[in-house]
Parts: structure tokens; sequence; C-alpha cells
């Protein structure tokens, strides 16, 4: 995205954003050589962090395959990033043309950049909204019309929920969001976990600190307890390379990932 004639309005392509530094990670198009730079120097500390970022978009699609072979027709993709493919669209779609996605995202440069790149895609709704707000975002979903809460819901939370702190309440807003959720709804989820190589976490905070992406890394224990009142399908909450059927590299860093049904 070197074209500065497509740079959309808002974004300020000189400035490192983590959503584009995310997308270079994944293989994608939408960053800018100031995140390419940024990128390469969190690489550098961090070499794990292209696998990771892969393992995880791939954790998410069988996340999104699974709710949609359930039956499954609306989905909630919190934290979306900016649109690559093969999209949560793309793979829901496939199973059934019918499948709406409500792309939320709270960072305005995310909000431009799918707005930009999904006007005219039908079945795919990109909003602005966080989900340290999830009264507002519910009532914004039920009030626009965009989520039916009296039928199953898929709910994706994959790469976002360690970036909510301890005083945000993330167990608040994953039983907030459980309370809406109709029964047959699935929520997909990843964690960064602390239980993970203590030297390399060290090294990976400091290339990162000063962003705006520094996670909360949390214990599984603690974890678990955000899921108090799903059902979680096997392996339960596991590194994502347990999920992945095939030999996926270990990393230092273990993201954790979990797919529960509400009963
Ligand atoms: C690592 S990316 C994950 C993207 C996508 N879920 C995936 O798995 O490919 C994290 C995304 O979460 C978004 N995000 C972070 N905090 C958020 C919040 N409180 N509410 C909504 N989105 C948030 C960021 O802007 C970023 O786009």
């Amino acid at each position: 995205m070197s074209d500065s004639r497509r740079v959309p309005m808002g974004v300020d392509p000189f400035k490192p954003n983590s959503a584009r530094i995310y997308n270079y990670m994944l293989g994608g198009k939408d960053y800018y050589e100031a995140d390419r730079e940024y990128a390469e120097r969190v690489l550098l500390v961090a070499p794990d962090s292209k696998a990771l970022a892969q393992m995880s978009r791939r954790f998410l699609l069988q996340g999104v395959t699974r709710a949609a072979e359930a039956g499954i027709r609306q989905f909630i993709d919190v934290g979306a990033g900016i649109p690559i493919s093969p999209s949560v669209h793309e793979v829901a779609r496939e199973i059934d043309p019918s499948v709406r996605v409500i792309s939320v995202d709270s960072d305005p440069v995310v909000h431009a950049h799918a707005t930009a790149l999904l006007s005219g895609s039908s079945g795919q709704t990109p909003i602005w909204a966080d989900l340290r707000d999830p009264d507002d975002l519910i009532e914004r979903l039920r009030s626009e019309a965009l989520i039916d809460f009296a039928r199953p819901v898929a709910v994706l939370i994959v790469g976002v929920l360690h970036f909510i702190m301890d005083d945000e309440g993330p167990a608040e807003i994953i039983a907030r969001l459980r309370a809406v959720m109709a029964p047959g709804s699935l929520l997909v989820l990843t964690h960064a976990t602390s239980d993970s190589d203590s030297n390399f976490i060290r090294q990976a905070m400091s290339a990162t600190r000063g962003s705006s992406a520094v996670p909360a890394l949390r214990s599984s224990t603690e974890i678990a307890t955000y899921l108090d009142g799903f059902e979680m399908l096997d392996p339960g909450l596991a590194p994502i390379q347990d999920w992945l059927d095939d030999d996926s590299p270990t990393t230092r860093v273990e993201i954790l990932g979990c797919v529960c049904t509400k009963s």
C-alpha cells in the first residue's frame, strides 16, 4: 500500500499502527513502510511473532468453520482487524451464503481501512465500537438490527482479550456477552498466557513497550474463570497448536485457544 492516493481518510501512513503491523505478520498487503520497519524490529527479538499470528488466524478460521457447520448464521467478530483473505466472512459464506458478519474494532485506523476495503461487500458490516463497553456494543447491535440475539450467534474474540486490562473487567465483559447469547451460540476465544517462557516475555514486552499493543498476559487458571457458564469443546482451553491439525511449531509465547458453547 505504498501508493499515497490509496491512503484512506483519517489514516497516517507514517505512524506505525498495531493492526497494520499484525497485517504484515499475517502476510497481508495493508501496511506501510513505517509498519514494516516496526514489525521487523519486533521480529528481531520475538521471531515467533509471525508464526503465532498465522496460527492464531488459522485457529480463528477453524472456529468459524465449526460455527457455520453447526448452523450459526450470524457472527460478531470482535477486534476484527484489517480485512484479510481468507476472511471470516469468506470462510463462513462458503458454507452458507446467507451468513452475516459484523466486524467490530475500536481502532479508528482499522475502521477507516475496513470501510474502504469492504464498501459494497454484502453480508459484512464493519462497526467502530469498543469491547470494553459491552453494553454499548450490544445496544448498537440490537438497535441497528445487526444481530438477532434470540438466535444463536458466534462471538469471535481472537487476539483481543489480552488487550483488556484487569481494571477494565475482562471477566465481566465475557459474562455480559454470555448473558445475551442464545442457547446454541458459540464463543471462539484466544488469550496469550503468562505460562510462557519468561525470558521471551521480557524481550517481547520490551519490543512493544510504548505501543498501543502491550498485552496483559494471564495464567490459564485465570483465563478459565472467564469462561464460567460455557461448555468447552475438546481439547478445551489449550495452546492453539493443539487445536490445529498438523505439526504446528511450538512457540516461546503460548496462546491459548478455546471454543465454547452456551447451552
Ligand atoms: C491482533 S489483532 C487480531 C485481529 C483478528 N481478530 C485476527 O485474529 O486476525 C487485534 C485487534 O483487536 C483490536 N482491539 C484491541 N482492543 C480492542 C477493544 N477494546 N475493542 C475492540 N477491538 C479492539 C485492535 O484494534 C486490533 O485490530
